[in-house]
């Protein structure tokens, strides 16, 4: 008889955290391979973070997953760190290994995925808007440039963090920043990616219908209830959109295959959530 597989032990931490899908993600994910994963919740403070986290790597833990508001953090505290997490300067993946702490970022590549392979939309010369320019939009514009599309815009209220974070990225590729209200002037695009925090407030980002070409696609970091009022606004614009849920299960994905060295399929597990969510 084989001996039992040893058990992989990984966690997500946030603020808040309790609500994350992560868990029942990676419960999947192993369940494909027949590995044996613990995979928890872990509610923590700014005070806490560091202390929690090596909790888990001291017990063994192979990593975490770091969400809001810590992924800043958590790129400061690794040994080492991928290009990705450093364009970012974030990191949502911690590996635990024996030299020290190892921190990617999986948000950008899980983005692609989704576009690519969840809505078949292929992104080698496509124009492409990207609004907000916090976090969220820091940690997807990197692996978007490097698709190879026509240009990135970055559009953001505060004018100067479009401009640094689309001047961070400039020797990957064409990209220039705006804000909102100018991003008519800069013509219409394949695709738009809503990366603010809009949505929480139940609000949605003004897009005027002559932003998008024919058959372009809007597509909401968001998911669940906070991306409700951009579903609305496009459904009534006549503009498909998708929600950030393919790309939550695609990031998930690529720490999976990181800590594990096994690539999940992620549809199956994209269905059960749009089922439980009554989709
Ligand atoms: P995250 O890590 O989720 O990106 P963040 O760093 O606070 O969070 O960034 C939130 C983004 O949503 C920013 O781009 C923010 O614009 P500013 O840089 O001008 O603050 C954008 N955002 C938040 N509320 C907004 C609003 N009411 N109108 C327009 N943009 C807004």
């Amino acid at each position: 008889m084989a001996a039992r597989e040893q058990l992989i032990r990984l966690a997500v931490f946030g603020q808040p955290v309790a609500r994350s899908l992560s868990p029942r993600i990676h419960a999947r994910f192993a369940e494909q391979f027949g590995l044996r994963v613990e995979y928890t919740a872990i509610e923590a403070t700014p005070e806490s973070f560091e202390n929690r986290v090596r909790q888990l790597a001291d017990a063994g833990g192979r990593g975490c997953n770091v969400t809001v508001p810590f992924k800043h953090r958590a790129w400061q505290l690794a040994a080492r760190r991928s290009e990705a997490a450093n364009r970012a300067e974030a990191a949502n993946t911690l590996s635990f290994e024996a030299s020290g702490w190892r921190a990617e970022n999986t948000d950008g590549g899980g983005l692609v995925a989704a576009l690519e392979a969840h809505e078949r939309l292929p992104l080698p010369g496509l124009r492409i808007a990207l609004l907000g320019a916090g976090g969220a939009a820091a940690g997807v514009l990197g692996a978007l440039l490097d698709r190879r599309p026509e240009r990135v815009t970055v559009a953001n209220r505060t004018l100067e963090r479009a401009f640094a974070l689309a001047d961070r990225h400039a020797d990957l590729g064409a990209v220039d920043s705006c804000t909102p209200a100018d991003l008519p002037d800069k013509g219409s695009f394949d695709l738009v990616v809503n990366a603010t925090s809009l949505g929480h407030d139940g609000s949605a980002p003004a897009l005027p219908p002559g932003l998008f070409v024919e058959n372009a696609l809007c597509y909401d970091m968001n998911y669940g209830a906070a991306a409700k009022p951009l579903a609305a606004h496009c459904s009534q614009i006549g503009v498909r959109y998708a929600d950030g849920l393919s790309m939550l299960v695609g990031q998930a994905a690529l720490s999976f295959e990181i800590w594990t060295g096994k690539t999940p399929d992620t549809g199956p597990v994209l269905g059960e959530l749009r089922r439980a969510a009554g989709e």
